[in-house]
């Protein structure tokens, strides 16, 4: 058995994995994990940018107050105030890891908008913001000896004090992780685990995430103890490329920010019926006006146009979306794009304080993976770039902090592989995910009921069932490891939205259409957690 032995272990390498390490003292013997390869994250396929107060006419109160409107009432104020107030130190640090962001005429940072902010203030690298970010900062973290960067390693669990039998405080001590290249589960211990592993997206059937967006951070997390949080605000991105070769290409909503609009297949502009914000309402408002307008006239897509711009200003704004829409045969400077909404992002996750600490000792979770309480009840754009960057920054603070008095973890139970064997067919976990990932749209989508939550839960249930027994009895996988973490993720999406009796932000049921007086956030409690009373 391989086993390795750290100060901090940090699985994935998205902009809040790789700002984390950056950030540990060069002293710490750090590793960093990625299921696939490094970019292989949501953080490289980032579009508009990232949100911060960085223009003098703007002010910490103006992103504030609008970060609570977007969150529909359930935005924490503490942590909203906390990511705002440390948004321009974060810009500065990318700066000087040497990200170019797009200049203006002045040279100064080019700020463009997105729906629902009141300032432009969104600084970005043109249409391909996330890729200027993940290839900048690998880059410096190759340049660190202290770091260990590992591809192809997937994390199955979390090994902690409670599952070694441990009574007291329960505490991380490490994963067990998959080498995908040659099939082994290695021992990685450690005195600090950070669970840095993207959203859930991949539970819907239509998302524009990755690959590797299957939840397993939040899986991991739950089943070490953690309680989640508000995992039924799952945002639908209102603008998918709708294509049939176009897997799950985003079109970025800084080009409705930048004056595109969008339309209906005979021409009309139809968002200013929904609100009077138009197509620079929340995309909550946005998504659910699309999808309303596309099964009244039982059409396929809608449309964005931005046809009526110059197109060199198209060209250069959207170098990248230009470029791949004509792969597809659209030319964006004459035609209008065919879009439809898609599972975007995970606005709950892992509860954690300011400081990104879980409830499971010495665990951290940053990024999407995370429940910081920033986003509410619907994140605003461009707000997650940030919160990575902000609570990665907490997070080293904190470990840098504690890490003097914790002595090395103990020598841990190898993987047992001793009872199970080659699976004879691998087709049941293709058909699991694909009947999944149907019915998590079909039933706990963008409008969502009673009857169809109950629906969704009965299938997740057996679904459930027949993962476990597979996991039991069967070699372990990659896709078998996603497969049984989409699944309990979804089940806690599901039994999120049954808790909440109101329509609020990204939850609408037609069963509660109004909102309710009392705000709460839907927490979820495992039966091993130290909060369960
Ligand atoms: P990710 O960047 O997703 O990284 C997750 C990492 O975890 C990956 O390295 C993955 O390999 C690894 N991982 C996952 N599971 C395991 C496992 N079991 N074992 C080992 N490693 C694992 N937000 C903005 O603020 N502005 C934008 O312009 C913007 N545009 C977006 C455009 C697109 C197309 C998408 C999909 C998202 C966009 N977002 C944007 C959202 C934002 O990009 C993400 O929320 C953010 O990048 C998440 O970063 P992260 O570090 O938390 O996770
Ligand atoms: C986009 O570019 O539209 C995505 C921005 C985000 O998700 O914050």
């Amino acid at each position: 058995m391989t086993d390795h032995l750290h100060d901090v272990l940090i699985i994935g390498s998205g902009a809040a994995g790789l700002t984390l390490a950056l950030k540990l003292d060069p002293s710490l013997r750090v590793a960093v994990l990625s299921k696939a390869t490094l970019s292989d994250a949501s953080t490289y396929y980032a579009q508009g940018g990232v949100a911060a107060v960085l223009d003098e006419t703007d002010s910490t109160d103006l992103h504030v107050a609008d970060t609570l409107v977007a969150g529909a009432g359930l935005c924490h104020e503490d942590a909203v105030q906390f990511t705002v107030e440390n948004g321009p130190e974060a810009i500065r640090w990318l700066i000087d890891q040497g990200v170019s962001f797009t200049l203006n005429e002045d040279e100064q940072p080019h700020l463009t908008r997105e729906g629902g902010h009141s300032h432009r203030r969104i600084i970005h690298a043109a249409d391909a913001t996330g890729r200027a970010i993940s290839t900048t900062l690998v880059q410096r973290v190759r340049e660190c000896s202290n770091v260990e960067l590992l591809e192809n390693r997937v994390a199955i669990d979390l090994i902690t004090t409670q599952k070694s039998g441990e009574t007291g405080n329960n505490r991380v001590l490490g994963a067990y992780v998959l080498n995908s290249a040659t099939g082994e589960v290695e021992v990685f211990r450690a005195k600090f685990v950070a669970m840095a592993t993207g959203g859930a997206s991949k539970s819907y059937l239509y998302t524009t995430n990755p690959d590797i967006a299957t939840g397993d951070g939040i899986a991991m997390a739950w089943r070490a103890g953690c309680r989640v949080a508000n995992m039924e605000f799952n945002q639908f991105h209102p603008t998918c490329l709708y294509h049939p070769l176009a897997k799950n290409f985003l079109i970025t909503e800084a080009m409705r920010g930048e004056g595109a609009y969008l339309r209906l297949p005979d021409g009309e502009r139809f968002m200013p019926r929904f609100d009077e914000r138009a197509e620079l309402a929340p995309r909550d408002i946005v998504a659910r006006a699309i999808d309303y307008e596309m099964k009244r006239l039982g059409i396929r897509c809608v449309y964005l146009d931005i046809t009526h711009k110059p197109a060199d200003f198209i060209k250069s704004h959207f170098p990248n979306i230009y470029e791949k829409c004509l792969e597809f045969g659209i030319d964006i400077t004459k035609e209008q794009i065919p879009v439809v909404p898609a599972a975007h992002f995970t606005c709950g996750g892992v509860m954690v304080n300011l400081a990104s600490h879980t409830d499971v000792q010495n665990l951290y979770a940053i990024g999407e993976t995370s429940f910081t309480g920033l986003h509410g009840a619907n994140r605003m754009a461009s707000n997650s770039l940030l919160e990575c960057f902000v609570f990665a920054m907490a997070a080293a603070k904190d470990i840098q902090e504690k890490i003097a008095s914790l002595p090395e973890p103990p020598t841990c139970k190898p993987w047992d592989a001793s009872q199970v064997r080659n699976p004879d067919e691998d087709v049941i976990i293709l058909h699991n995910w694909e009947e999944l990932r149907r019915f998590m749209w079909d039933y706990v989508g963008i409008v969502r009921t009673d009857k169809r939550l109950a629906r969704a839960l009965h299938r997740v249930e057996l679904l459930k069932r027949e993962i476990h027994e597979y996991y039991s009895n069967y070699t372990i996988s990659t896709n078998l490891i996603e497969l049984r973490n989409l699944v309990l993720v979804s089940e806690l999406i599901i039994r999120c939205a049954q808790q909440r009796r109101e329509s609020r932000g990204l939850h609408y049921t037609l069963d509660y259409p109004e909102l309710a007086k009392e705000l709460h956030d839907s927490i979820l409690t495992p039966v091993n957690s130290a909060h369960r009373h």
